[in-house]
């Protein structure tokens, strides 16, 4: 097999939790019929509970543990392409932001504090920001994995006013140009 193969193709989106993962994760999908994998869909199904629930009845650290089983485990596959979809959190383990950057080609997804507020606030399914003070909480746990996301990325992406697909076509741009320079 020519050494080329063997390297992973897949995209791996991170980023804050609102920051337009999993709409942008659908976008790739389609353009480019990689397999879509988001991981906290992954946990649910494989735990039978949802993230709320986990959260509740197992606490954050199990929580992080399957996490980095499931970034184990879709590292095994490398017979097909993916774009992985993680959760916000993904990068709170070093052993995590080590395992994300062999997976493949990541990608930060950047978007301002207040479009984070606004999107987050729409729902009630985040555990983290199930608290009186969600701006506050966003501020702090931003403060701590902003240079997280950025040691773990290859690309960083500052959404602010782009849509999906534009976004998608940047972040495909940049991922051609990452795979047919292999380092
Ligand atoms: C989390 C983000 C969530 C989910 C869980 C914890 C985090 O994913 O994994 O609620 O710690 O930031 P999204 O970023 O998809 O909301």
């Amino acid at each position: 097999m020519n050494k080329l193969e063997v390297i992973p193709k897949n995209i791996v989106l991170i980023g804050f939790m609102g920051s337009g993962k999993s709409t942008v994760g659908r976008e790739l999908h389609e353009r480019l019929g990689y397999q879509l994998t988001d991981m906290d869909q992954l946990i649910e199904e494989s735990m039978g509970k949802k993230i709320t629930e986990i959260f509740k009845e197992e606490g954050e650290q199990a929580f992080r543990d399957f996490e980095t089983l499931q970034l184990i485990e879709i590292a095994k596959q490398t017979d097909k392409r993916h774009i992985i979809s993680t959760g916000g959190g993904i990068v709170v383990r070093a052993e995590n932001r080590q395992l994300l950057k062999k997976l493949g080609y990541v990608v930060w997804l950047h978007a301002p504090e207040e479009v984070i507020l606004e999107r987050t606030s729409r729902n009630r399914d985040r555990p983290l920001l199930n608290t009186p003070n969600a701006a506050e909480k966003i501020s702090q746990l931003l403060a701590v994995r902003t240079p997280w996301y950025q040691e773990a990325a290859h690309l960083k992406v500052d959404t602010a006013g782009l849509d999906s697909g534009e976004i998608a076509t940047g972040i495909l741009e940049s991922a051609r140009y990452h795979f047919s320079h292999p380092v």
